[in-house]
């Protein structure tokens, strides 16, 4: 019989668990798939005393997950820790430093240190596998390094962090404002501990970075992310794109064009009809476009134990075959540096304003978007009982650098009360 695959498990949360339950509930079927069976060496989490819902007697403990990565009897250090430094920056390095391979969901660690660590691993031979740090149970790391190998991509898209969608389908299915679906959020466990990872676009403009970097074959560069979350989204706003016949989304856009590498988390209006726009609750989405496929769109589960845990087996399971891929889908000293471009490419937009009832005042609004250049598509005002009356522009494509002044010429009409929204239309 081929020699196991011995796996060492840092982290045993709800995904660590997961992926403990599969091992153990598939065993047959992962030695079939692998070649090998694929067995638990050693465990290692914060606490040993806390009650888990698996049976962790037959694996060695460690305290200290660098312990556990340096361990002889571990092939595979599966970090599902998580955090860009402290305990899984240190473990994942003593990892690659004692010439293990690693198998990660940890997105936050691979958006800062990614370039670094996969230059180590491949350096020395050893790969690192992250299918779980993107989109969870999605496969679309491996869709884009392999499957679409073929391609030159043209845009990557996609809602990445279930708790926004759940955010935002939920504000409008009860018709609740933020601040409450927030908190409904927050009870349900679906924050992270730090919540400005998820309704900031931190933990969706992580997973962005990462996929932009396999798609344009370019360093991981978050920090160049323009990243917008969705803290500003109102009832009104959701509701209002809803009868223009759009849905509010924190989506992610990716594409190299002649001026560089853009990169976008931000709300954005799609179509309702469109696939992104039927997005439901805590799924996420993933668009991909390359030039010889055309347009491949994946769903599924982002988060939670079993579809987090599926793809860390996918990539244990691979690596148990002996298929050895570069990080980021080619070896990552060839990635090219990233010129970080602003996303300017035009687009149509959603305005939503409050007008002074007066004579005029549409037509001071219409004249600012003329001069800017903007052209107006659709319109609609709606009735009210007050003195200012809520009104609705979605534009032709236009640049964000035109709408913004725009915006910063209508306070001068004097017919504009309160401060407009201005939110990008994607047609996907
Ligand atoms: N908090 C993330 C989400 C899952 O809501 O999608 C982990 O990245």
């Amino acid at each position: 019989m081929a020699d196991p695959l011995r796996l060492g498990i840092a982290g045993l949360g709800t995904v660590g668990t997961g992926i403990v339950r599969i091992v153990q509930s598939h065993a047959a079927l992962l030695e079939r798939r692998a070649g090998r069976p694929i067995v638990i060496s050693a465990v290692s989490a914060r606490s040993r005393t806390k009650n888990r819902p698996v049976d962790l007697s037959d694996y060695a403990w460690e305290d200290d997950p660098v312990a556990l990565a340096r361990r002889a009897d571990v092939d595979v250090f599966v970090e599902v820790m998580g955090g860009s430094e402290g305990p899984a920056k240190a473990a994942t390095e003593a990892a690659i430093a004692s010439g293990k391979d690693v198998v990660t969901a940890n997105k936050a660690l691979l958006a800062h240190h990614g370039q670094a660590l996969a230059e180590a691993a491949e350096a020395k031979g050893h790969v690192i596998r992250f299918e779980a740090a993107v989109a969870g149970g999605i496969p679309v790391i491996k869709a884009l390094t392999e499957g679409l190998a073929g391609n030159e991509i043209r845009r990557v898209m996609g809602v990445m962090n279930g708790t926004c969608n759940y955010i935002l389908t939920r504000m409008e299915s009860a018709g609740l404002p933020y601040e409450t679906v927030f908190e409904e959020a927050r009870q349900l466990g679906y924050l992270e501990a730090d919540p400005n990872l998820d309704v900031g676009g931190v933990d969706a403009g992580h997973k962005l970075s990462l996929l932009a970097a396999i798609a344009f074959g370019t360093k991981v560069s978050f920090d160049a992310v323009e990243l917008e979350g969705i803290g500003r989204i109102s009832i009104d706003d959701i509701r209002r794109a809803a009868d223009m016949g759009y849905k509010i989304k924190l989506l992610g856009v990716a594409q190299m064009t002649g001026r560089g590498l853009e990169q976008s988390m931000s709300p954005c209006l799609v179509p309702a009809d469109s696939p992104l726009g039927q997005l439901q609750g805590g799924t996420n989405m993933v668009v991909l476009e390359g030039d010889s496929v055309g347009q491949i769109v994946m769903r599924g589960a982002g988060a939670g134990e079993g579809p987090t845990a599926s793809a860390i087996l996918g990539d244990v399971i691979d690596i148990a075959r002996g298929t050895r891929l570069s990080t980021f889908g080619q070896p990552a000293a060839t990635l090219a540096e990233p010129v970080a471009a602003k996303a300017t490419s035009p687009a149509p937009h959603y305005l939503r304003m409050e007008l002074a009832d007066k004579p005029g005042a549409l037509a001071k609004v219409a004249t600012v978007l003329g001069d800017e250049g903007i052209s107006i598509d659709r319109m609609r005002q709606y009735g009210h009982a007050d003195t200012s009356a809520p009104v609705l522009i979605v534009t032709h494509k236009c640049t964000r650098e035109a709408i913004a002044h725009a915006l910063s010429r209508l306070p001068a009409t004097g017919v504009i009360v309160g401060e407009p929204v201005a939110i990008r239309i994607e047609n996907v």
